[in-house]
């Protein structure tokens, strides 16, 4: 079969790399990457690291609008499609290149495979939220990640096609965390942004931030970075790009004593901080997952999540945009005593390739 994968952010790149490694021993992919990410370290250096397969087809896209973005790549998927004319299309998560994917696939009648289906927030507002729903609804056959999730389908009448494969992002980590640890750590390697920052060595709690609600104005950066200035740990930050002007204008009016900030890490470097942090706190969907998977105690800044079995297990705690509520589930924040697996055993890839074959038939 010709499999077509669209991917455009950071955290495709990583669930694709888990599962293209096993489509290819039994199907043809055509890679496709719309350029929605496009820094070195938001993008090269994921397909470098972890081996993924230069792109067929390299839209570049970049920035924009929501509106901008998503018509643009729309416009460019379609062109591919029709010329590829693959038997199924493979999306990820809930970027605007997912929706994308699954619009101009569907409205070219080819099978959309969704990864990662059935997560919601709730918040209708989240673009998130907006393209996952949209994506599902588009679906013929949905991957879902936990058992939650494939109940949120069922709530809004998605039955046919929905198979709980567990997540690949587990997979990812499963895969690369040896080699992650082996390759040691990375401090000599981390690219600072400021001159300033605390010397780390041990002990550090990581952070990332990059959610629309927390990177729109200044108020939640300034109080969540105020409230890293008061943690009894030094804060190593990896900047993702949208929050990196904002950054730079609040160190303008602050010194902060506490805070490294750097450039965006690859993944084998991330996921060696991640594993020796403290604690973790980020506002990233696949982070509070990873600091689940690397046993570390994590405080999500986000009213809500959708990775909700972290929280009920109580490995994660959500806590406002504000330096007191965020210092008290830091505070509060600690190794549960249960660990059940909630993401499956890291074979996810091999589920979602047996069933894609099963698109021959639908
Ligand atoms: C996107 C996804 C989000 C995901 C995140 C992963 C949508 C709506 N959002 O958010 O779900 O969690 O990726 O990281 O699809 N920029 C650069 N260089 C880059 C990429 C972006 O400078 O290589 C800057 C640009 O100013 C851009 C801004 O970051 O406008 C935001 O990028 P965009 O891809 O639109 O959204 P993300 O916040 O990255
Ligand atoms: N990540 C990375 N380098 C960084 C920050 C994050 O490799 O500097 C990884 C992180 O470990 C996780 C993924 O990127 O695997 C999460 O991506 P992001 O937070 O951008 O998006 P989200 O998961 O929120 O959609």
């Amino acid at each position: 079969m010709k499999i077509v994968t669209v991917v455009g952010a950071r955290p495709q790149f990583i669930k694709a790399a888990a599962v293209s490694r096993v489509l290819r021993k039994a199907h043809t992919e055509i890679l496709v990457h719309t350029g929605q990410h496009y820094d070195a370290n938001m993008s090269a250096v994921f397909f470098t690291e972890l081996q993924i397969a230069h792109p067929d087809y390299a839209l570049g896209v970049g920035s924009g609008t929501h509106g901008k973005q998503t018509g643009e790549m729309l416009e460019k998927i379609e062109a591919v499609l029709l010329k590829e004319k693959p038997d199924g299309v493979l999306v990820y998560g809930d970027t605007n290149s997912t929706l994308a994917a699954a619009l101009a696939a569907a409205k070219l009648c080819i099978p959309v495979a969704h990864v990662e289906a059935g997560l919601r927030s709730f918040n209708r507002k989240m673009p998130e939220e907006q393209n996952r729903v949209l994506t599902d609804h588009l679906s013929t056959l949905l991957f879902t990640p936990t058992k939650t999730a494939g109940m949120h389908l069922q709530h809004e009448g998605i039955t046919q096609g929905v198979h709980l494969v567990g997540d690949v992002m587990c997979d990812a980590l499963y895969f690369y965390k040896e080699l992650a640890e082996k390759n040691g750590s990375p401090w000599d390697q981390l690219e600072n942004l400021f001159e300033q920052g605390p010397c780390i060595q041990k002990d550090w709690v990581l952070a990332t931030i990059h959610r629309a609600e927390n990177t729109a104005g200044e108020q939640n950066l300034m109080q969540i970075l105020a409230a890293f200035e008061e943690l009894p740990y030094p804060v190593i930050f990896p900047v993702h790009p949208r929050t990196k002007t904002l950054v730079a204008h609040l160190m303008e009016q602050q010194i902060y004593r506490n805070i490294r900030f750097i450039q965006p890490v690859g993944y084998l470097q991330m996921l060696w901080l991640a594993g020796h942090a403290r604690t973790i706190i980020t506002d990233s969907g696949g982070l509070q997952k990873e600091a689940y998977l690397l046993n570390v105690p994590c405080v999500t800044v986000r009213e809500e999540t959708e990775w909700v079995e972290t929280i009920e297990e109580g490995w994660n705690r959500l806590a406002q945009a504000n330096k007191k509520d965020l210092l008290q589930k830091f505070a509060q924040a600690r190794p549960a005593q249960k660990h059940p697996p909630l993401y499956g055993n890291g074979h996810a890839a091999e589920k979602i390739v047996g069933l894609l074959s099963t698109l021959k038939e639908s």
